[in-house]
């Protein structure tokens, strides 16, 4: 019941018609018109065409189709993806992994996640009624801790690094009868990810903004948007993608920087955007193609800036994790580029993770 690739490299999504997965194709043709879709749920089942499960019933908890909000004093919106039902993004792609999961007759699934992947598909096993065991590393916000627990999960504490928790859990996986729901390596994970592209399609009146700035780690946002982007234009009017990474654990970054085509070796410093403190991204090869197919480019703020960004967003009544606040510090510190004359929507980036899920930043003053 693993994947096949569990061991080896990650299977590659390929963004062509024909693939060996007969996942991908070209879905614009196909997609729902205008008023078709206003008479469908607010929720991202409503793009069910586009995806390779049908709607898993009581599986589902009304995710996605999250709002756009303008950004403070800028042309940028937010899209509010920590408004889904665990908190974060991470739900778009564990519906549907789960969902293939049941297909494929699971009775127990292990993940590996920093955090926001393995609290979401805790909860969808939870709905699902199957088992599921979760490796983390020891360092897991503690609010996540709790959030696995009260789904159910079984919680495995890693002591070592992000890349050993993911071996460990693969280690478990190979269990007979056991799915390795892996966000990184299922490619179902990116279909339900590329949900946030197809909303946003639909949300800006049937195109797409010039510019997607989006949070990378193992990129599993970042690939089903491109997915997403692929499935919908084929070739034609890409927006850029720009990748934010913290600099303290930028392995693309800096391969961006040197020109390479591969994530470069990075000691993997700390830093408080845990959710990106990915120093080995499996998929960094695609990742850094998948940018430059964009014309993209890959930018890296500092823990200072991203407090500073976290702080500001909270200011704006945006109480996000601080990973989240890793794109609005790329574009607070400059290093977007905002068109002086463009239209609210014409940059776009996600808030992914909710405020309540992390330690808290602020020293809080009750009077
Ligand atoms: C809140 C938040 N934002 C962004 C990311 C980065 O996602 P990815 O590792 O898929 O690039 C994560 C990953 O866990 C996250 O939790």
């Amino acid at each position: 019941m693993n994947h096949q690739c569990l061991f080896g490299s990650p299977i590659r999504l390929r963004w062509d018609a024909g693939s060996e997965w007969q996942l991908v194709r070209a879905i614009v043709a196909s997609m729902p018109d205008g008023a078709t879709l206003r008479k469908r749920a607010a929720t991202m089942w409503r793009f069910a065409e586009a995806l390779p499960v049908p709607h898993p019933g009581a599986l589902s908890m009304g995710e996605g189709m999250t709002p756009l909000v303008v950004a403070p004093g800028r042309s940028a919106a937010f899209k509010v993806d920590y408004l889904m039902p665990t908190g974060s993004f991470k739900d778009r792609g564990t519906v549907v992994l789960i969902a293939a999961a049941l297909q494929a007759g699971a009775r127990r699934v292990v993940a590996d996640s920093s955090g926001n992947a393995g609290t979401a598909i805790a909860a969808y096993a939870a709905r699902a009624r199957i088992g599921c065991e979760v490796y983390v590393p020891a360092a897991t916000s503690s609010a996540k801790l709790s959030q696995l627990a009260a789904y159910g999960a079984t919680v495995r504490e890693v002591a070592g690094s992000r890349e050993q928790t993911a071996a460990a859990a693969a280690e478990a996986a190979s269990d007979p009868g056991v799915f390795y729901a892996s966000h990184v390596y299922n490619p179902f994970f990116f279909h339900g990810t590329k949900t946030y592209v197809l909303e946003l399609w639909e949300q800006c009146g049937g195109r797409l903004p010039a510019t997607l700035v989006l949070p990378v780690g193992n990129g599993t946002l970042l690939l089903g948007v491109y997915l997403g982007c692929r499935e919908l234009l084929a070739q034609d009017l890409m927006p850029r993608l720009v990748a934010v990474q913290a600099s303290a654990c930028a392995p693309l970054a800096r391969a961006w920087a040197d020109g390479s085509a591969h994530p470069a070796e990075v000691a993997g410093l700390d830093t408080i955007a845990e959710g990106v403190a990915i120093a080995r991204p499996v998929r960094g090869a695609q990742i850094l193609a998948a940018i430059a197919a964009t014309q993209g480019t890959v930018v890296s703020v500092s823990d200072e800036q991203i407090l500073g960004a976290y702080r500001d967003l909270a200011a704006a009544g945006l109480y996000v994790e601080p990973t989240s606040a890793v794109c609005w510090a790329a574009l607070l510190a400059g290093l977007v580029d905002l068109e002086p004359d463009s239209a609210h929507e014409r940059v776009v980036l996600p808030l992914c993770g909710s405020g309540l899920k992390t330690k808290p930043y602020f020293d809080g003053a009750v009077s």
